[in-house]
Parts: C-alpha cells; structure tokens; sequence
C-alpha cells in the first residue's frame, strides 16, 4: 500500500491519499479505520459502481466488533442496515434513495449518536450528513488497485483520517 505524506493529514479539512491494490487491501484499511471509530463517527463512501465502498464497510464492521458470521452487504434494499458490534455499525445507502424526503424515516440521525455509521452513495444527499464527517472517495486505477482519497471535516474526522495515513 502506497500512503500519502502523513503531514497532510494533520491539517484539518486536509486530504490524503491511500493506494489499496487489492481486495483484501481494501478491507484491511476498512478494519484499521473500524477500530478507531466509536459512537457518532460517521464514514461517508463515494465512488462509482464496483469501486470497493461494501468491500471497505465489510472491514469497518470487523474493526468495529461485529460477530464474522454476520453478512454485511450492500443495503440496497432495506438502505439501512445495522449490525451489533463493540460499537453498533449502521450501515446505509443511498444509492435507491430518490428524494430526501425518505430520509427521516431511515432513521440516520438518530443513528449518528448512537452508533457508528457508513454511507455508500453519500454524495447523493450531502446535506444528510453531519459537518464533521469523514469523506473517502474511491476511484479504479489503471492497474486495478483502488485510490482512496480522504477529506476530513472536522475534529472527528480528522483524526479518523490520521489513523489511516499513519499505519
Ligand atoms: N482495492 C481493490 N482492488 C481490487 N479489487 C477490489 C478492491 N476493492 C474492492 N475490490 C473488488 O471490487 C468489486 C466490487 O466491490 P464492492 O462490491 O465493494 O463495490 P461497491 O462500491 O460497493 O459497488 P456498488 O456500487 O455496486 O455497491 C469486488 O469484486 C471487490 O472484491
Ligand atoms: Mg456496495
């Protein structure tokens, strides 16, 4: 895995780049991020079709406790998913969500203090996300690997995004 210099990342609202050049790759990062997460962090996960965002969740919920048996896929249907852990993980898409009036229902603010949060397709309803929040954007290199692009926006993020460029 190729890193962004880490001094990048320890500018707030700064971006950082990570190299993940395989599958397996991918969820590693997802696993280092899960364990740093706890209540009210919140993942937002941008990228296209296939570009690794349930790949990446999948590690978010191992880091955040959740039992292995438990099947952590793309909530595209019930758009959110939640799975008990050490810390519950709500897992959402909004990739099937079409207006922002079904967003109440969904039940996502209510999970941002209570739990930890990931949402596929975040750039669909920026605005439902709260202002500290970690962006990771995915996007498919040449080779196959994976970039991904890190932008913090506040404290929380901040230091979410640290834990991935140090290691
Ligand atoms: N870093 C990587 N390098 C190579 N392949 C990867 C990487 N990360 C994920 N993949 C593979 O890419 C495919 C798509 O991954 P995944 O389902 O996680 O994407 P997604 O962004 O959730 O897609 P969708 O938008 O359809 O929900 C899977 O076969 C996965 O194993
Ligand atoms: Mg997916």
């Amino acid at each position: 895995m190729a890193r962004a210099d880490p001094e990048s990342n320890r500018r707030m609202s700064a971006a950082g780049t990570v190299v993940a050049n395989s599958a397996g790759d991918m969820r590693r990062l997802g696993v280092q991020l899960g364990q740093a997460m706890g209540v009210g962090d919140v993942v937002a996960l941008i990228g296209p079709l296939g570009a690794g965002k349930t790949t990446f969740a999948q590690g978010l919920a191992q880091g955040l406790g959740v039992a292995a048996e438990r099947h952590v896929a793309s909530p595209s249907f019930a758009l959110v998913n939640e799975h008990p852990g050490r810390t519950p993980f709500v897992h959402v898409d909004f990739y099937r969500l079409r207006t922002r009036a079904e967003l109440p229902e969904l039940g996502i603010e209510e999970a941002y203090d209570r739990a930890a949060t990931a949402i596929e397709w975040a750039d669909r309803f920026p605005d439902a996300l709260p202002a500290d929040h970690l962006q990771i954007t995915l996007a498919v290199e040449d080779t196959g690997g994976r970039r991904l692009e890190l932008q913090a926006s506040g404290p929380r993020s901040q230091r979410l995004a640290g834990v991935l460029a140090i290691t």
